[in-house]
This record gives structure tokens, C-alpha cells and sequence, in this order.
């Protein structure tokens, strides 16, 4: 039976136990992290969040205590009062091993069964065996780490911002739905029959009206919800340190938000960041890395080779060609040892970007290539020429629709970094990328929509193109980029009611249309709104970054897996027939089963 703690209390964590400590009556509390019996001593780990201590238990300890030990197995809880000593065989893996606690008294306060997989740091059980467990899971060093640091990340963010005079309030969780972005989560009405609720896929157009409410600088570490496909590095119910601020330009918004990066690397990582960073236009970023969250890690930057290439009779550059398409390579250093395997599966990887070819030449005395019966000796040199590719190196090209050559390209050029192992480990390269269009062409809906969100102001030099080339005009929106991933975005808000009409009609709503969606928005731009705009950062990319965990389900306590469910509570879960009376739904067949 389970003892209780009564007249005992701790009076220090396992591995906060120093050498000063030595000769000290003790009490700790924690889990049993091993037990071995040597005949006669046994040795137990005791550990808790801080970290393992030894306890020892001789044949010279009292029999209530010899009996008691006897009957520990790991990961029962156990209290121990007991004396500070040095071990006489010090382990050096250990943060205490030079120290051990001489057990006088034990309590077992829980017991527990076997689990289900080793507690201890990079267990190797499936991750779907951890998360059913994940109370279990959360005992490990390595998460209990992550979600310390996540803690000190999130208090770093809200001591940074309090101190430039951002206020931290809350914006509610049932909202309205929205068109635009993700798909959202419904919340169905009691009270009003019919109608729902939708969970916030982010505070925006909250904290737009809290600068309108006047408020001036905001701050929230926010839940956010969004129905999409998941990836490592997405998660349906995330977290952003979400800001807004009113009387601002880009500038202020990018200066304020690297303050906060620098503190935060310097804090928790120790880490010295430069500023300013580095920013490079949506356009440049694209042309040089076929991405707009570049990773900067590495070279392998895209080149256009379309006017090189241009009289080059093989059909699939030809065909580009005359269809305005471009032509555009990187080149590979060292990359001519490849096989045609390795390249092969290059093209794979291509193809999923939808790129139906993968061209490649390989320069070396006799060049090899997919392409080679079309080229002169004097193409094959200027090719090397504008790629920069010398002897031993690969050229490979993607000849397309930019769109597809970009994302071809940009795809190959990270896993040639992590194939070839040229990112090296430990460096944060932070980024911003600036100038992002304002809307992009959705073929499928045959209509603009907003490339960031609605509210997302143009570029004052491009508004005149809104009503002549509205695919030209650029935003004033800006990403933050760690090392090829988006740690976070934002923009100057629309402020004019006006502007804010119109970017709602170039999205292909009626006046109606828009008012019924966005009716309390535009109201509420009748009352004087200061010009705006802000940024989020997404919390968990941010801690998984930081970290060097692979996924965010790492940094985050209890994550969703692929098809959104949790496998330790198995939500979603059906829910009674009274349940859904009293929210008057029926559900029809799922005729997908
Ligand atoms: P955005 O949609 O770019 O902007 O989101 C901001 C940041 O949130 C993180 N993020 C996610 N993290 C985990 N799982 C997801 N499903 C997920 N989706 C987004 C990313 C991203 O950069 N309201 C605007 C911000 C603004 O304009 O101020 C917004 O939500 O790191």
C-alpha cells in the first residue's frame, strides 16, 4: 500500500544535491530510476525533474529499511531521508556521481508496474508506443529538457516584450468562422441551434482591433487551431507568441522582434545573434534559393541558365523555352562522383514537385549527362561557365514553369545539403524575407487569394497596380526564417476602410459578401484606426528548433498525431446521443467507411 508523506518534507531535488551538501541530513523525493542489489548494499537511482542522485542502502541500515528496499522496483515513488557522502567509485556520467545519499528512512509512496518501455534519455520505442504512454514519455531527461526550455523560451518572450511596453491579453477561443487560410474547427451551439463556433486559427483580426481600442502594443502567447495536413512541422492545435503594435512601419516591427531573438539565443542558448539580419526580397529568394524560407546553411543557389541554353535543340529545354517558361540549374560540387542511382533518385524527389524532368550533366574529362548527343563542346563549357561547375562537378536543371522550377530546385538543393552532409551542426542562420506579393492566382478557384491574409497592406509604390496588375503589387509582409523553416510572419495592416474594401473585392467577395463575414471589422474601421501591424512566431517551431528536436510533437506535452487524433485520450471520441440531442445534430452516414 502506498505510504503517505505525512511529517516528511523535501528539502531539495535529486541532482541539486552539491558537495557542500556533504554530511547533511537530507529528504528527497522521485521515481526509482534503477535498483541493484549487490548482496547485502543495494544501490537505488533516485531521479526527478533536476536530474539522478545514488541512494545506498548497507547492511548496517535499519531492518525497516532493508525490508522496504527489498520491495522497490523501478519507477515506484519513494521518499528517503538520508546523509550526504562522497561515493568511493565517482561516476563522471552523472551531474551527482560524486555523491551519494546513506539511507536512514524510505517511504514507498507509490508503487508501479513495469512500463511499457525504458525511461531514459533517446528511449528506442515507436514514437505511436510513446504517446499512448506519453505521461510515461514526459519522464524522459530529453522531454523533460525540451519543455524546460520551452518554459524558459515563453518567459523570456513575455519578460522581453513587458519590458518594451507590450500588454499581454487574452483573445477568446469561440470565434467566428472565417473564409481564407486553413479549414477551422466548429464548435456547435447549445443555445443558438444551427450555428457554431470557430476555434481561432490565429488572434489576427482580434489584435487589429485592440490597436483600433487603443491599446498600442500587444502581446499574447496564444492557442491558435487549424484543420490541415500534418507535417513534422505542423500540428493541428499550436502555439504563437503573437504581437501587434499601432503607429508602426516594417522597420519598427522587424527591429522590436530581433531584439526579442537576440535576448531569447543569448538567454537560453547562449548564443550571440548579430544585427541586423540579413533580409532578402521574396523575389531574390526565389531566384537564388527557389523558396522563400530559404535555408542559408549552405551555397547550391540556383542559376538561370534559359539564355545559356536557349539554342540547345533538346526538346524539353526548347519546349520551355518557347512557352516563356525558364531554365534554371544549380551546381553540385563533387557531385560528378554521383551514380546513376544517386541521380535517379534526385529525379525522384523532383518529381514529387512536379517536375517531369531532371537534367543533368556531369563535367569531367568525358562528361556524362542526360542531354549530352544535343551539346557541342562549346555548350558543354559555357553551361560550366554560368553554373560555375569545374571538373568533378554536377549540373543539374529543371526546365518548367517558375513556379514548378522554384520548388523543384529549392526541394533538391536541401536534400543534396543533408545527402551530401554540407549543413553544418549547431548554426542558426536567421533571415528575414520581405516584399512577399500581395496575392497569388488560384487557377482551381479562378481567383486572387491572399498570399498572407487579408488584412495584409500593400506596398505603398504598388498600390496603383490593385486595379491593373493586382498580381504585381507587393506587400508590406515579412517572414522570419531559421535555418529553412518559417519561425514567423507578419505585415502592416490595411488601416483604410477603403483599401480594405477593395483587397475584399480582389478576393472575389460582393460588398454583401464581405460585410457578412467581416461585418464587425469594417464597422469598427469607422471609428478611427491607427495605422498597425505585427508578427507571430510559431512557439513550438521556435522550441524545435532550438532544441534540435526533429519534430514538433517532441517539444509539445501532449501532440496530435498524423490524422489529428491523440492516442493517449483516443480524442476525437464519439459523443452520446444526448449530447448531440442537445446541440440538435444528427450525423449521417460516413460513407468514406
Ligand atoms: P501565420 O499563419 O504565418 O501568420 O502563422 C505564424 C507562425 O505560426 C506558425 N504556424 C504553425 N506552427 C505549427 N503548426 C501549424 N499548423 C502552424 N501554422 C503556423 C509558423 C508561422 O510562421 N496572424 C498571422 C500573423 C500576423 O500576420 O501577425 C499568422 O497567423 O511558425
Amino acid at each position: 500500500m502506498a505510504e503517505s508523506m505525512y511529517g516528511l518534507s523535501r528539502t531539495m531535488r535529486c541532482a541539486e544535491v552539491s558537495l557542500e551538501n556533504i554530511g547533511d541530513s537530507v529528504t528527497l523525493m522521485g521515481w526509482c530510476h534503477k535498483c541493484r542489489d549487490l548482496g547485502g548494499l543495494t544501490f537505488l537511482t533516485l531521479r526527478d525533474r533536476s536530474g539522478e542522485i545514488q541512494l545506498v542502502v548497507s547492511p548496517d541500515s535499519a531492518d525497516e529499511v532493508k525490508e522496504k528496499t527489498a520491495k522497490v522496483r523501478t519507477e515506484y515513488v519513494l521518499a528517503c531521508e538520508g546523509i550526504v557522502q562522497k561515493r568511493s567509485a565517482p561516476n563522471a556520467n552523472m551531474k551527482t556521481g560524486e555523491l551519494e545519499i546513506l539511507v536512514t528512512s524510505l517511504r514507498i509512496l507509490s508503487e508501479a508496474l513495469t512500463p511499457p518501455f525504458y525511461i531514459e534519455e533517446n528511449v528506442n520505442a515507436n514514437e505511436p508506443l510513446r504517446l499512448k504512454y506519453r505521461y510515461l514519455d514526459l519522464r524522459r531527461p530529453d522531454m523533460q529538457r525540451n519543455l524546460i526550455m520551452r518554459h524558459k523560451i515563453a518567459k523570456c518572450a513575455r519578460d522581453y516584450f513587458d519590458a518594451e511596453g507590450f500588454l499581454d491579453i487574452e483573445t477568446p477561443m469561440l470565434g467566428k468562422s472565417t473564409p481564407e487560410g486553413a479549414r477551422d474547427y466548429l464548435v456547435p451551439s447549445r443555445v443558438k441551434k444551427g450555428s457554431f463556433f470557430a476555434l481561432p486559427q490565429s488572434p489576427q483580426l482580434y489584435k487589429q482591433l485592440l490597436m483600433l481600442s487603443g491599446f498600442d502594443r500587444y502581446m499574447q502567447i496564444a492557442r491558435c487551431f487549424r484543420d490541415e495536413d500534418l507535417r513534422a512541422d505542423r500540428q493541428p492545435e499550436f502555439t504563437q507568441i503573437d504581437l501587434e503594435m499601432a503607429f508602426v512601419n516594417e522597420e519598427d516591427v522587424m527591429k522590436v522582434t530581433e531584439g526579442f531573438l537576440q535576448k531569447v539565443f543569448c538567454e537560453v542558448m547562449d548564443i550571440h545573434i548579430s544585427l541586423p539580419l540579413q533580409r532578402l526580397t521574396w523575389r531574390e529568394a526565389m531566384n537564388r534559393f527557389g523558396s522563400d524560407k530559404p535555408d542559408l546553411r549552405f551555397g547550391l543557389e540556383l542559376i538561370d541558365i534559359s539564355q545559356t541554353v536557349k539554342d540547345i535543340p533538346f526538346p524539353a529545354f526548347a519546349e520551355a523555352m518557347s512557352a516563356g517558361r525558364s531554365v534554371r540549374a544549380i551546381c553540385v560540387p563533387g557531385g560528378a562522383a554521383m551514380t546513376r542511382k544517386e541521380i535517379d533518385a534526385l529525379a525522384e524527389v523532383a518529381k514529387t514537385y512536379q517536375a517531369k524532368f531532371l537534367s543533368w550533366l556531369s563535367i569531367s574529362q568525358t562528361p556524362r549527362g542526360s542531354f549530352l548527343k544535343y551539346l557541342s563542346e562549346e555548350q558543354i563549357t559555357s553551361i560550366a561557365a554560368v553554373t560555375g561547375a569545374s571538373e568533378n562537378d554536377l549540373v543539374l536543371i529543371v526546365a518548367d514553369k517558375d513556379e514548378i522550377v522554384f520548388a523543384a530546385l529549392g526541394a533538391l538543393r536541401c536534400d543534396i545539403a543533408k545527402k551530401m552532409n554540407l549543413i553544418a551542426e549547431n548554426t542558426y542562420n536567421l533571415l528575414w524575407v520581405t516584399q512577399f506579393p500581395l496575392l497569388e492566382y488560384n487557377e482551381e478557384a479562378g481567383r486572387y487569394v491572399a498570399m498572407h491574409h487579408p488584412f495584409t497592406g500593400p506596398m505603398d509604390e504598388d498600390i496603383d497596380f490593385l486595379d491593373t496588375d493586382p498580381g504585381r503589387v507587393r506587400a508590406k509582409a515579412y517572414d522570419i526564417i531559421l535555418n529553412g523553416t518559417e519561425l514567423g510572419g507578419g505585415s502592416i495592416r490595411i488601416h483604410d476602410l477603403d483599401l480594405q474594401r477593395k483587397m475584399f473585392s480582389l478576393l472575389g467577395f460582393s460588398p454583401e459578401a464581405a460585410y457578412e463575414q467581416f461585418g464587425f471589422l469594417l464597422d469598427a474601421f469607422s471609428y478611427g484606426v491607427p495605422p498597425h501591424g505585427g508578427l507571430a512566431f510559431g512557439l513550438d517551431r521556435m522550441v524545435m528548433l532550438m532544441t534540435g528536436s526533429k519534430s514538433i510533437r517532441e517539444v509539445i506535452a501532449f501532440p496530435k498525431v498524423q490524422n489529428s487524433s491523440d492516442l493517449m485520450t483516443e480524442a476525437p471520441a464519439p459523443v452520446t446521443d444526448l449530447q448531440l440531442d442537445d446541440l440538435s445534430i444528427s450525423l449521417t452516414e460516413d460513407k468514406t467507411k
